[in-house]
């Protein structure tokens, strides 16, 4: 398989320059398309709205904004647009909650009324200062149409309100202008802030001028009023845009405690990098060393901002942003996922994008990738459970779970494999896109050792179904298992003009054992896939016209030459929880 070095080959350059004209402003104006008159009736159907996923009564939402836990209560800022069900018109909408399940929709927090943020109150991040008071960052519009970025604050009206209902923006805003070398309409999302030295530090998601170099852009503070700009940046890439950069320690691996972003020196294991590409609509991030005399950050794997990248979740799930938990001493990840059907959909359906159920996330024993959990309080949820244990699937076999209404559960499974013997050669050609990979052997494609998992929101007559699966190869060198997992949604539905991306990245994980978990979440138009304990994820959309409500169905397939070996499945009914007043 070799070592390759990532180096930018000529045809790479060309390929990133084309895509990068489908950026940020493409983008918003496919979403203010024309709506098309012809829009299916199985799209409406309240069926397909989620039920236990965070989402306001109606319209438009994107990224996760300022998650923190203040006073009792978890808050939650999203992008929001009040007046439609398409990207447009962003403010920040509120919600609170004591559980991160249960949600109670509070007034806008930010709306634009200064001249900093006048066209626009774009992302960004909450820190809690010195004294417990919570703070704002975030990026505004500050000129009609040209998407002019600009850092400002706001803070709480009145910081005893344990709700945070009313926000003020000082008079020292802006915080932060884009200056010279500073691209000004790619210059956004600052993060939370850490506290290192005496001196308060915190970065801007940039691009730099005249490049494709992604940027974590620095700045520095000793009174959280007055922000300077470092010389370097913290740290960039050749990929495009960074968008909604996170940046943040994490204890020693294994070890599931989260810390406090400010957390430095003993403790502290590691410090994470991520960034959400604007190019590709992923978030990738690295895990590496952070200096904070010589404000640098090194990612431990030199490649790893390029080559066989890390992502937090291998399919819908962008703009994320981690908050430190000081009630649980977790750090917990948010990110929002869009819908996958088209504009005319949405303006139909009247609502779009979703959060992702918040994960619990910690450095893995490895110590090379993360970890990711859906926290615990969502088992509140679960409802009639349904248990099956040692059940075998013969090849090109499969079983329906039933007893239970799976259109909104929490499905575990714990799988063993008798043997790898069958599985198929590994083409190296493959190791930078399972995505490609996954594509070309999707689940009803036969194998060695898999295409093994679940068909989730599967209809009667399993024309319709979603499926979730691993697939084992052996690499050429001694035969080492490869284990991809996939999400293939190309039979998800009957209903034209969907986007079914096939999903999958690789699990990093020993099935030496033949043992391998997966775990899903599903809730109508959306499944949330948990590889071998959170080592890889995949969240998928989808838009069943046929498998909805008390229609949808569920199976365990294996369509490889091996038998499998289902020694536990324990599914759940979720109930609805309190979901912004909808
Ligand atoms: C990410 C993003 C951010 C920006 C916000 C605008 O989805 O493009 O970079 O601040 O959305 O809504």
């Amino acid at each position: 398989m070799g070592n390759p070095k990532w180096a930018l080959a000529p045809w790479a350059v060309l390929l990133l320059l084309q895509l990068s004209s489908a950026s940020h402003h493409t983008r918003r104006s496919l979403e203010t398309e024309a709506a098309s008159p012809s829009v299916p009736a199985s799209i409406v159907s309240p069926l397909l709205r989620t039920g236990y996923h965070f989402q306001p009564p109606m319209n438009w939402i994107n990224d996760p904004n300022g998650p923190l836990y203040y006073k009792g209560w978890y808050h939650l800022f999203y992008q929001y647009n009040p007046k439609g069900a398409v990207w447009g018109n962003i403010i920040w909408a509120h919600s609170v909650s004591r559980d991160l399940i249960n949600w109670i929709a509070l007034e806008p927090a930010i709306t634009p009324s200064i001249p900093t943020d006048k066209y626009g109150v774009w992302s960004g991040s909450t820190t809690i200062l010195h004294d417990g008071t919570p703070a704002i960052l975030y990026t505004g519009i500050g000129r009609p149409d040209t998407n002019y970025q600009i850092q400002n604050i706001a803070l709480p009206k009145n910081a005893s309100d344990p709700l945070l209902r009313e926000w003020t923006k000082p008079d020292y805003n802006p915080i932060a202008v884009p200056v010279a070398g500073i691209n000004a309409t790619q210059f956004r999302d600052p993060t939370t802030a850490w506290f290192a030295g005496g001196r308060w530090r915190m970065l801007v998601g940039g691009l730099r001028p005249g490049t494709l170099r992604g940027e974590a852009i620095l700045y520095r503070s000793r009174d959280f009023k007055h922000w300077v700009r470092a010389k370097h940046p913290l740290h960039s890439a050749l990929t495009g845009m960074w968008e909604c950069p996170d940046f943040y320690p994490v204890a020693k691996a294994g070890a599931e405690r989260g810390l406090d972003t400010s957390a430095y020196g003993a403790g502290v294991a590691k410090h994470v990098l991520k960034n959400s590409l604007d190019l590709t609509r992923y978030d990738y991030y690295t895990v590496g060393t952070y200096d904070n005399t010589a404000e640098r950050y090194v990612p431990d794997n030199p490649t790893g901002d390029v080559y066989r990248r890390l992502q937090y979740d291998y399919g819908n799930f962008y703009a994320s942003k981690t908050f430190f938990d000081p009630v649980k001493q977790r750090r917990i990840l948010l990110g929002w996922a869009n819908e996958s059907d088209s504009v005319a959909h949405d303006k139909a359906k009247g609502w779009a994008g979703i959060q992702a159920i918040p994960r619990k996330i910690w450095l893995d024993p490895s110590g090379k990738q993360l970890v990711q959990w859906p926290i615990e309080e969502l088992e509140k949820l679960r409802g009639k459970p349904v248990n099956v244990g040692d059940k075998v699937v013969m090849p090109g076999q499969h079983f329906e779970v039933t007893g239970l209404h799976s259109y909104q559960s929490d499905v575990e499974v714990s799988f063993e494999v008798s043997s790898l013997d069958k599985a198929e050669p590994f083409d190296p050609a493959y190791i930078n896109d399972a995505q490609k990979l996954c594509g070309m052997k999707g689940a009803d494609v036969k194998g060695g050792v898999g295409p093994f998992g679940l068909w989730v929101l599967a209809s009667a007559d399993l024309a319709e179904k979603t499926a979730v699966f691993f697939r084992v190869f052996k690499d050429g060198y001694g035969g080492k298992p490869v284990v991809l997992m996939c999400s293939d949604p190309s039979k998800s539905s009957l209903t034209p003009d969907l986007y079914k991306p096939t999903f999958a990245g690789f699990v990093d994980t020993d099935i030496s054992s033949g043992k391998i978990s997966l775990r899903s979440l599903i809730d109508r138009s959306v499944v949330e896939s948990f590889g071998a304990g959170g080592k890889t994820c995949i969240l998928s959309r989808v838009y069943p016209s046929m498998a909805l409500g008390k229609d949808a169905h569920l199976h365990v397939f294996n369509n490889g030459a091996t038998d499998i070996k289902v020694s536990r499945l324990a599914a759940w009914e979720m109930k609805k929880p309190l979901m912004n007043g909808a």
